[in-house]
């Protein structure tokens, strides 16, 4: 179609539109190649033999055209870029783009050349990031392409959301890395102050509570990443996002789940006074090293009798701390229980302990477990190791394949479970479809894979078998979810 408009002369309002998103495609695909490629590689020649051709129809079409960003918004003059599902991807990465150069518009005085707008591509790619426009725009000038303006990119304060779960997803990365930096300092001030912040404790655990209440499979799918170098300190806030939704769907109310979190992420707390490198250590441990790792419920229990100011939350830090390698048989450690049953809270917390560190790659075990296995295992361990009725609960929250899962699918596809579907109780899996065996096959969309039969999930892949960290990938990757 694109191919027909730009040999034809006389565009209409539907061949405008087209047009534009052709602008929006190609300026995209430029830029993201000049990343990539170096400059001069033949593979960026027929991209910008491209984007030229619809620039000049542009310009033949309305002398002094603009291209905007206003408010998460793409616009050629007056009208609106249509975001739809083909389109999704560039036009979503294309604003992230702009945005972090502060570039609200870009006009071309002329019709630039191929050559012209490959240097374009390559000064805007590797332009330093600074707030204002000034230093990409003298770097402009300076490269002959003074032609091309730019507008400065400005904030719009109060205007409608354009993509709410965009900002929720936003707020939520931030917390989420946020916190670990948080709680590692919490977790050290125990340590050297002998007091607990509550009332920041407490806040980061309410700024939990918002986003789970907001976007849970987003804000769970970051407890997939675990690259990190300091294993305790992201540990906690996964266990205590991970215990914070439990409580959730066990309906307990809101102070319950704030003291709930408290001692989720106090829970390891005894850790921070075992030597680092043995809390770091990737292999498995000795004897000796074990019988020190074991200790650490103890010496948690005696960091927070030593703090200055017990409450009743502290009680139950302390009971949580104590309990959470207390199997429900009893088994595990320590293994002088306190009662014949254990807290509420050291039952939630030995079941989501376990799982994130059966699918971290820092704990004892070499290799981590896929997700899907972990929920296997704390299946198989329900009624010995964890309480029957709430790892129940537990698989059902986390869906047999939780976000951040690569699935593999009859017919020959590859997805990434991207979200679950608001259906009930049973919340299916939403997959992204990211490759095909089928070259012809379309990639890209967001399926509900079939319970059999074609497109149905058949199996998954392991976290060592592909090269990238999924979660990663797809918590950093905006487009990629579903609205
Ligand atoms: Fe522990
Ligand atoms: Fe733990």
């Amino acid at each position: 179609v694109a191919d027909d408009i730009l040999a034809g002369h006389q565009a209409d309002a539907g061949d405008q539109a087209e047009l534009a998103r052709r602008f929006v495609i190609e300026l995209h695909l430029l830029i993201r190649l000049a990343a990539v490629h170096e400059a001069g590689n033949t593979a960026l020649q027929k991209p910008a033999g491209r984007l030229r051709a619809v620039i000049a129809s542009l310009s033949e079409a309305n002398p002094g055209w603009r291209f905007r960003l206003v408010a998460d918004q793409l616009f050629v003059n007056d009208s609106r870029v249509k975001l739809d599902q083909p389109i999704f991807h560039a036009y979503t990465d294309l604003v992230e783009e702009l945005k972090r150069r502060s570039i609200g518009g870009i006009t071309f005085e002329r019709t630039p050349t191929e050559d012209e707008l490959l240097r374009f591509a390559f000064l805007i790619q590797h332009a330093q990031v600074t707030p204002g426009l000034d230093t990409l725009e003298m770097t402009l000038e300076g490269g002959g392409l003074g032609f091309i303006r730019l507008d400065q990119w400005r904030e719009t304060v109060g205007r409608p959301a354009g993509n709410p779960k965009g900002q929720v997803r936003r707020a939520a990365r931030e917390t989420f890395f946020g916190s670990i930096f948080l709680t590692g300092g919490l977790l050290q001030t125990v340590d050297r102050q002998r007091v607990v912040h509550v009332r920041r404790a407490r806040r980061v655990v309410q700024s939990f509570l918002d986003l789970l209440g907001k976007d849970e499979d987003y804000l769970l799918g970051m407890t997939n990443i675990k690259n990190y170098d300091d294993y305790t300190f992201n540990h906690s806030v996964n266990v205590t996002i991970l215990a914070l939704n439990m409580g959730r769907h066990l309906k307990f109310s809101r102070p319950q789940l704030s003291d709930l979190g408290l001692s989720a992420m106090f829970h390891d707390l005894g850790k921070t006074m075992l030597p680092r490198d043995l809390v770091n250590k990737q292999s498995r441990l000795d004897d000796d090293e074990w019988k020190i790792m074991i200790r650490h419920p103890v010496e948690g229990v005696k960091k927070l009798l030593r703090i200055k100011g017990v409450s009743q939350v502290t009680v139950k830090m302390i009971l949580s701390v104590y309990e959470h390698h207390v199997n429900f048989d009893f088994s595990g450690y320590p293994n002088q229980p306190l009662t014949d049953r254990a807290f509420l809270f050291s039952r939630i917390l030995r079941i989501v302990d376990s799982y994130d560190a059966m699918t971290t790659m820092r704990s004892y075990t070499v290799r981590p477990k896929h997700p899907v296995a972990a929920l296997e295992e704390i299946w198989n361990l329900s009624g010995t190791h964890f309480d029957p009725d709430l790892a129940k609960v537990f698989i059902r929250m986390m869906g047999i394949y939780p976000v951040g899962t690569i699935v593999q699918l009859s017919g020959g596809g590859i997805g990434l479970v991207v979200g679950r579907k608001d259906d009930g109780e049973i919340r299916p899996p939403l997959v992204r479809v990211i490759a095909h065996w089928d070259e012809q096959a379309p990639t890209g969309e967001i399926i509900e894979p079939a319970e059999a039969g074609d497109s149905s999930i058949i199996g998954y892949y392991d976290f060592g078998d592909v090269p990238v960290n999924p979660a990663w990938y797809l918590l950093t990757t905006e487009d990629i979810y579903p609205e």
